[in-house]
């Protein structure tokens, strides 16, 4: 299972400014419309190697859709999207995890009636290959290979403090476990770049304390985070890089204080935080 080595020199790649490392992920001029909707426009965004990098905006903004796009759901309408600086277009969402990137959605995907050591698992086939289990049932290989399997799952499941209900069914979790799961299994395809589409969504503050220091720890083993989410406090106290999403377009980019003081941004969302009604009509 090799991963294509990452371009030193590739000078398709786009430097970041004022740095000589070429971004992990960007988005160059992307747009993506859906009939007579334009959910993104000319996005450009890039996200560099290491660290946590935020992308906030409105309910309806096409913060989702980035993901979709990036993770080969959907087809860009226009612009290009590199990873390690090669362009990802046409890449089938299998092969883009298999080269590194790996994601959590929005609305929990889980296999509710496997273990939660089960659903890790399944994490790695996708990585392996199309139709994994099976496949690997029918070698000789597969005790080893499933104990190794079981070990790295249960490993992961530390990293996000599941590891003592790792035989339990996974629908017995609460919902914060739910999504801590998710997070799991997506690092059992040992991506490079890890999306997560709101991973504090329906948590309580214990929880999202706990998952800031569990997300902390894993941007810490060199994963590179790029994440969703709506919960300022979370993305304030997580992200060193921040991009601002408003009817398709980027409106804002910097670290914290910059986003948190930025005059358009505050119109557009910060503003309106409080009220998700509010929210609702700006992104109408
Ligand atoms: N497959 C699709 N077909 C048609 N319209 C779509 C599709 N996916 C997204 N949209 C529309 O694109 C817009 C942006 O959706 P998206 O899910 O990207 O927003 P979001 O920023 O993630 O919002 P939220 O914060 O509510 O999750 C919405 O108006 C949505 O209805
Ligand atoms: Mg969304």
């Amino acid at each position: 299972m090799s991963r294509p080595a990452a371009p030193m020199s590739n000078t398709e790649a786009p430097l970041r400014e004022g740095s000589q490392v070429p971004a992990l992920l960007s988005l160059d001029g992307v747009s993506r419309h859906f009939g007579g909707l334009k959910v993104l426009q000319d996005v450009n965004l890039e996200v560099p190697q290491g660290g946590v990098f935020g992308l906030i905006g409105p309910n309806g903004a096409g913060k989702t859709t980035v993901f979709n796009l990036t993770t080969g759901l959907l087809p860009t309408t226009g612009g290009t999207i590199r990873f390690e600086g090669r362009d990802i277009a046409g890449q089938k969402p299998h092969q883009i995890t298999r080269n590194g990137i790996a994601r959590t959605f929005q609305n929990i995907r889980i296999f509710k009636e496997m273990s939660l050591v089960e659903n890790v698992m399944v994490g790695m086939h996708a990585k392996l290959r199309y139709g994994g289990l099976g496949l690997l049932a029918s070698t000789g290989l597969f005790r080893s290979e499933e104990k190794r399997a079981r070990d790295r799952a249960r490993e992961l499941l530390s990293w996000v403090k599941l590891d003592h209900k790792g035989d339990d069914v996974a629908d017995n979790l609460s919902y914060g476990d739910q999504r801590k799961l998710e997070l799991a299994r997506a690092l059992a395809t040992d991506p490079k770049l890890l999306l997560l589409d709101e991973p504090v969504a329906g948590m309580n503050s214990t929880e999202k304390t706990d998952l800031m220091v569990e997300i902390r720890n894993i941007s810490a083993r060199g994963y590179t985070i790029f994440m969703i989410e709506h919960d300022m406090r979370f993305v304030m106290g997580l992200c060193e890089h921040i991009a601002v999403l408003n009817f398709g377009r980027i409106i804002a980019r910097g670290g914290p204080d910059e986003i948190r003081n930025d005059p358009q941004v505050i119109e557009a969302y910060l503003g309106r935080e409080e009220d998700e009604a509010s929210n609702e009509e700006v992104a109408r």
